[in-house]
């Protein structure tokens, strides 16, 4: 009786709204995204997509409260990179990331770029580097979204890669981060396009080097760190959905037909490409996609985290 109640309960998913835990502050980066893809998979699921923000702790509160959420389809988490680095980061992490979830498949992979507040005497990032080197012994402030987030990570690899220590300041997100930035508050930060690009173009930030190795369609003049001879920084941003461990086959695959709808959809397309956002696309977006590429994610960065030996417990 009861898997038959568990069969017709799936049949007629979803019956009602579904939330999207996004782990970090509204106004940023994931939350754009969230947004976004909300707007995209209402339109096949002909149901309400509720964004509920839960950030702290790098975005692993968020997640470690879908990890103990019903499994009925009914809460999901949105998150990115971050799911591969928490595990070498927390050493009493509340979920195992590869174990205690369903996959539905990744969104979209997002470019980085490093910010300066505007009154920095600096105009390039060989500049940044060397006005970096100058400053007092961790006393430059760097913004970004806790132990575990994007701008963590790239704060991670810039402080390695110039051997300069900083002074991290950590926010529930970059939205509320990118405000200081602004505001002269603090002094930089490695922050993803779907944040920066807006303030960028309307030069609320410094705009130093895209960090990577190719230029943003969205902001094209601003260089690459690699045309400044840093090659090392390829940070991609790429975004999954989740579902808690043991949600029914029947809900997953309505969740996963939705979201290969949703990365096609125009509206989603063109909107993540002005924010300089590189949707995903074929395989990438199916359960096997996602936790394949979590699962290499994992291993390829536990050996930064493990040299820079910040940990977050
Ligand atoms: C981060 O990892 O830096 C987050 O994406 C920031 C955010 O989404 O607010």
């Amino acid at each position: 009786l009861l898997s038959l109640g568990a069969l017709s309960a799936s049949a007629a998913y979803p019956e009602k709204p579904i939330v999207i835990t996004v782990p970090f502050a509204a106004g940023g980066p994931t939350d754009t995204v969230a947004r976004q893809l909300a707007q995209a998979m209402q339109k096949s699921l002909k149901q309400t997509i509720i964004i509920e923000n839960v950030g702290g702790a790098g975005g692993t509160l968020g997640v470690a409260k879908i990890a103990r959420a019903p499994a009925d389809g009914y809460s999901l988490a949105l998150t990115h990179i971050g799911m591969s680095t928490a595990p070498s980061l927390y050493r009493t992490l509340p979920f195992k990331p590869l174990e205690d979830f369903e996959y539905v498949g990744r969104i979209v992979d997002v470019p980085m770029v490093f910010i300066t507040r505007p009154g920095l005497p600096v105009k390039d990032f060989k500049e940044l580097v060397s006005w970096a080197k100058a400053q007092p012994k961790e006393s430059v402030t760097l913004g970004n979204a806790g132990i575990g987030s994007a701008s963590h990570l790239c704060g991670l690899l810039l402080q390695s890669t110039i051997e300069v220590d900083m002074n991290t300041v950590p926010y529930k997100g970059t939205g509320p981060a990118i405000a200081d930035v602004m505001g002269d508050r603090i002094d930089l930060m490695c922050d993803q396009s779907t944040n920066t690009t807006s303030h960028i173009q309307a030069a609320k930030v410094k705009a130093i080097a895209v960090a990577g190795n190719k230029r943003i369609s969205s902001i094209p003049n601003v260089p690459s760190a690699a045309d400044a001879g840093y090659r090392n920084f390829d940070i991609s941003v790429w975004h999954g959905l989740y579902a808690p461990k043991n949600t029914p086959k029947a809900v997953l695959d309505v969740l996963g037909n939705s979201l290969r709808e949703a990365v096609k959809d125009p509206d989603f397309v063109r909107r993540m490409q002005e924010l300089g956002a590189n949707v995903s696309a074929g395989d990438e977006v199916t359960a096997d996609g996602l936790r394949k590429h979590l699962a290499a994610e994992i291993n390829k960065w536990a050996p930064l985290i493990k040299k820079a030996g910040q940990y977050a417990d």
